[in-house]
């Protein structure tokens, strides 16, 4: 009989060995993934990334072309290799590198936690009893909430990285895996894991899943279709048409094979662009009532930001990449325990934090990466134009082995740029300056840890705004539990979506010439 090809995969982490046995011509990645390897592809294979790079230890695997250009030669005799580009043709055994191995950490679960819903406009007549369950299904990160219907607030929560990211960090890389065929792989993958994450809060709460009254899932158009299984060649070319936008009713036993039947309300997009996770946001910040102008900016991988009031709103996304979520940094990884979420730098004395203050540096987080942008900016070790100074321009900033390169600050300038620019324009379009604005709230998965000065410090946001701004937090996750709480929360959603109008940053001819405005910081 044939012998199977077998590759021992050992996470220096956890310190799990698997057996996986990969098909002849089948990349080591997608074998993993096939095989339930939590493996981090955030470049979706393309060989440029690294986070899916692992150590042969046993055996050897063949040198690609890609690991030429990426590993330099003594890492590549010590026997690392891109996972996504190494087919086994041996057995051998390798180790999951730290990016790899850091990838899947849960970020947290079983703990009270209500700060999502401070600072927030809670308008709802609450009359129902019981329990429901809010999902914020992001690109980079699953939080599950336990709500208590009848008090308005959260009871658990749960937060991991979303597994899809075996098929890379960004949208567009799984829109591409889902044409080519792997759109059920990644249903599967998101359905698995909000499935461990519902059933480890209800744990929690001591409930079934059948004790809730419904499921409340907010997120970007892709996470969505992505979810659902629909075709998703509308959302990657022109003219960019989704599947399906608004409201979506399914249920548990259809999502997750399981036999409880519980509804589940997914909360409706304006655009391919600008999604249910920012219509939720929006129904959170309360702009179905505000009078006056208010600014919305959400640090997800794209920038989606909006501007206006009951009656009028623009909104708009701008192409910033995921910088702010830890994708595309060396060292960056998404807001997981013992990932770098402060740094201050006086007198020459480097002070950090981890998320989790216990632990040791595994990486930079978003808030990490924007505050030390920011100190690094303060102390003169980079200029004006993003450039290090000798000292570090090889080898990069390091802290405690953290890495902080000159192509990592290349990045953050895109996404600070993308999304300045983005703001100037919704200001220009809505014809106000930012001193008219009654209220600036900046949303993102790293929520309220978020200096505002600091990201006023390197351009993300306009000073003119610092004393109206609020670091809104989660808000896909905070729109996600009003829409369970509150009873109006379908007809606010209705009028946000009818007051919204889009602007498309690519058609607009200012566009270019701000974004190299912001460039510099
Ligand atoms: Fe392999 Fe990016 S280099 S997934």
């Amino acid at each position: 009989m044939e012998q199977r090809l077998r590759v021992r995969v050992i996470d220096p982490q956890s310190g799990n060995e698997t057996y996986i046995f990969p098909n002849p011509g089948e990349y080591l990645l997608d074998a993993m993934i096939r095989l339930g390897i939590p493996i981090y592809g955030e470049c979706g294979g393309r060989g440029t990334c690294g986070k899916c790079a692992v150590k042969v230890t046993e055996g050897d695997l063949n040198i690609s072309l890609s690991d030429k250009n990426f590993f330099p030669a003594d890492k590549l005799s010590q026997g690392y290799r891109l996972a996504c580009r190494a087919y086994p043709e041996r057995d051998c055994t390798v180790i999951l590198a730290k990016e790899a191995s850091n990838a899947y950490k849960a970020v947290t679960e079983n703990f009270n936690d209500y700060k999502d819903l401070k600072d927030i406009n809670l308008i709802s007549d609450i009359k129902e009893n019981g329990y429901g369950i809010a999902i914020d299904l992001g690109t980079t990160t699953l939080v599950i909430a336990l709500i208590d219907i009848k008090k308005g607030s959260i009871l658990k929560k749960y937060s991991a990285a979303n597994p899809q990211r075996v098929y890379g960090a960004d949208v567009i890389s799984r829109i591409k895996a889902s044409d080519e065929g792997k759109g059920q792989a990644l249903k599967a993958l998101v359905c698995n894991g909000l499935f461990h994450g519902i059933e480890t809060v209800v744990k929690a709460g001591q409930i079934t899943i059948k004790d809730a009254e419904k499921i409340v899932i907010s997120r970007n158009t892709t996470m969505i279709h992505l979810l659902m299984g629909y075709p998703c060649e509308g959302l990657g070319a022109f003219p960019f048409t989704p599947y399906k936008k608004g409201f979506i009713y399914t249920s548990s036993d259809e999502l997750f094979d399981i036999s409880e039947k519980v509804p589940v309300i997914i909360l409706p997009a304006i655009s391919v662009f600008v999604g249910g996770d920012i219509t939720a946001g929006l129904l959170a910040c309360g702009f179905d009532t505000a009078k006056k102008p208010c600014l919305f900016i959400d640090l997800g991988t794209n920038g989606e930001m909006a501007l206006g009031n009951k009656d009028r709103i623009l909104v708009t996304s701008a192409s910033a990449g995921p910088a702010f979520e830890g994708g595309n940094i060396s060292c960056g990884v998404g807001s997981i325990p013992g990932a770098i979420c402060h740094v201050d730098i006086s007198d020459n004395r480097l002070c950090y934090e981890t998320i989790d203050l216990k632990l040791p540096p595994i990486g930079l987080c978003g808030t990490g990466i924007i505050e030390l942008t920011s100190q690094l900016l303060k102390e003169g070790i980079i200029d004006k134009t993003g450039l290090l100074t000798d000292e570090y321009f090889d080898r990069g900033y390091s802290i405690d082995g953290i890495s902080f390169t000159q192509e990592d600050i290349r990045n953050v300038q895109l996404a600070k740029a993308a999304i300045r620019a983005g703001i100037e324009i919704l200001l220009r379009n809505y014809g106000i300056s930012c001193e008219e604005l009654e209220r600036v709230y900046v949303a993102g998965g790293f929520g309220y840890n978020l200096d505002i000065n600091k990201a006023a410090d390197i351009g993300l946001i306009p000073r003119a705004a610092l004393g109206k701004s609020v670091a809104a937090g989660n808000t896909a996750l905070a729109g996600a539990v009003l829409a369970s709480i509150d009873p109006k929360a379908k007809s606010r959603l209705e009028q946000i979506i009818s007051a919204s109008e889009e602007i498309h940053l690519s058609d607009d001819r200012e566009f270019n010439d701000l974004f190299i405005e912001h460039i510099s910081f």
